[in-house]
């Protein structure tokens, strides 16, 4: 039974998503506060939230929270961070973990020296299959990894009057595509090979330059079902979609498309990592079985099923084959590692969930992106 206490700052659309998570393996949701008193009673009300807080300080305050769960803006996670740190608390804290590299090396140290439990949301890491492609390349089975490719595909954002925060790049950073969509994919094809990318070529594209923005605020994916009403021109200067080439720190090639103006592609990421012994691919649209390539025998389909999958695999699998699986499964996947690291109290065992210095690395990748694209070139890596 776990007796941490659980605050969750941001009542959009991640709010809610980690609250259910949260229930799902046992963590009370303590308190939820939202942009303001009113967004915050309005959550605590649906979601059932006993707190409604009235405001950040009074989260920091609290001595029933131990963990606060940060799914704001990303131009508010790295202040939200470092004061839940230095307030005692454990952050679990959404992607990206900062606006740009000094904020997240400096939560790095922060997170380091606080003697507490710090993590990132990289929540796709935790589909059952994901875990299995890790198991197999870990394992040998796959063989000497030599090249690594895949997409993050979307459209929410295909009209000009689609609208978000983070089409600007003041709320969401310098990159929206690769940073929003691209570092999941990054982190988890680097997750499965243990095969780090030093080095990038990238070719980023604005389809809309100008944006109609509502009068009145926007939430995630509610904009499918927009109504019509009073706009404003505002421009854009963060990517819609783009290409990066990549190369990886044992030889391995690779390259990344993504996008968030394809149409009819509702939230797609694929992979393929093609190793000496086998292939494997995967597509988070049909999350439920992964396509293992041979060349001497024929091609397997594996279906998540526990009694199929190993150890780590099956680690990720609470229902019985034919059962799916899919995204909110990933958060509680995701949140039950890091409850668990917090009980296990060992700060230096290995954590299968991503750390600050994860999301740095992620960072890291996101600037030599962006230099790249607007310098020309391949640019190495800053080692993180
Ligand atoms: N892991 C994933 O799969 C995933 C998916 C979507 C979003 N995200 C990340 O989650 C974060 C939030 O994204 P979202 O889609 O939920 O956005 P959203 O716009 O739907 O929700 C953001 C919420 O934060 C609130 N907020 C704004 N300023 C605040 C403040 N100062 N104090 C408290 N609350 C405040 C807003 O009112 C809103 O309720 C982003 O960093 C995004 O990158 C992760």
């Amino acid at each position: 039974m776990n007796t941490m206490n659980a605050a969750i700052i941001g009542a959009g659309f991640m709010g809610p998503t980690h609250t259910e998570a949260l229930r799902r393996i046992g963590v009370h949701v303590r308190g939820i506060l939202g942009v303001d008193p009113t967004e915050s009673k309005k959550a605590a009300a649906t979601l059932a939230i006993p707190q409604a807080y009235q405001d950040w300080q009074e989260v920091l305050d609290d001595p029933d929270v131990q963990v606060i769960h940060i799914t704001t803006p990303n131009r508010l996670h790295y202040q939200m961070a470092k004061q839940g740190l230095q307030a005692g608390k454990h952050i679990l804290c959404e992607k990206p973990l900062a606006m740009n590299a000094r904020e997240s090396g400096e939560l790095v140290e922060l997170a380091q020296k606080s003697g507490l439990v710090t993590g990132l949301n990289y929540n796709m890491r935790f589909y059952p299959l994901v875990m299995e492609a890790r198991h197999k390349v870990s394992s040998g089975q796959t063989g000497e990894i030599h090249a690594i490719v895949g997409s993050y595909v979307q459209d929410w954002l295909l009209f000009p009057t689609d609208y978000n925060w983070r089409v600007l790049a003041q709320e969401g950073g310098a990159t929206r595509a690769i940073s929003d969509i691209g570092t999941h994919w990054l982190d988890m094809v680097q997750y499965i090979t243990a095969c780090k990318v030093t080095a990038v070529c990238a070719d980023l594209k604005i389809v809309h330059p100008v944006r109609k923005r509502p009068k009145g605020e926007v939430e995630t994916f509610s904009g499918k079902v927009q109504e019509v009403q009073a706009t404003e021109n505002v421009e854009i200067t963060t990517e819609d979609c783009g290409t990066v080439l990549l190369r990886f720190d044992n030889g391995a090639k690779g390259h990344l498309w993504v996008s968030q103006v394809t149409a009819g592609r509702k939230n797609c990421l694929r992979f393929e990592i093609s190793g000496a012994k086998q292939a494997l691919y995967w597509n988070s649209e049909t999350p439920n079985e992964m396509w293992i390539g041979s060349r001497e025998k024929a091609n397997d389909l594996l279906l998540k099923d526990p009694g199929l999958l190993s150890d780590t695999g099956r680690s990720a699998a609470n229902y019985p084959g034919g059962h799916n699986e899919g995204y909110p499964d990933s958060f509680k996947q995701c949140f039950k590692a890091f409850y668990d690291y917090i009980a296990a109290g060992d700060l230096e065992a290995p954590r299968s969930f991503a750390s600050f210095a994860d999301g740095h690395h992620e960072i890291l990748l996101c600037d030599a992106i962006y230099q790249s694209h607007t310098q020309g070139g391949w640019v190495e890596v800053e080692p993180s």
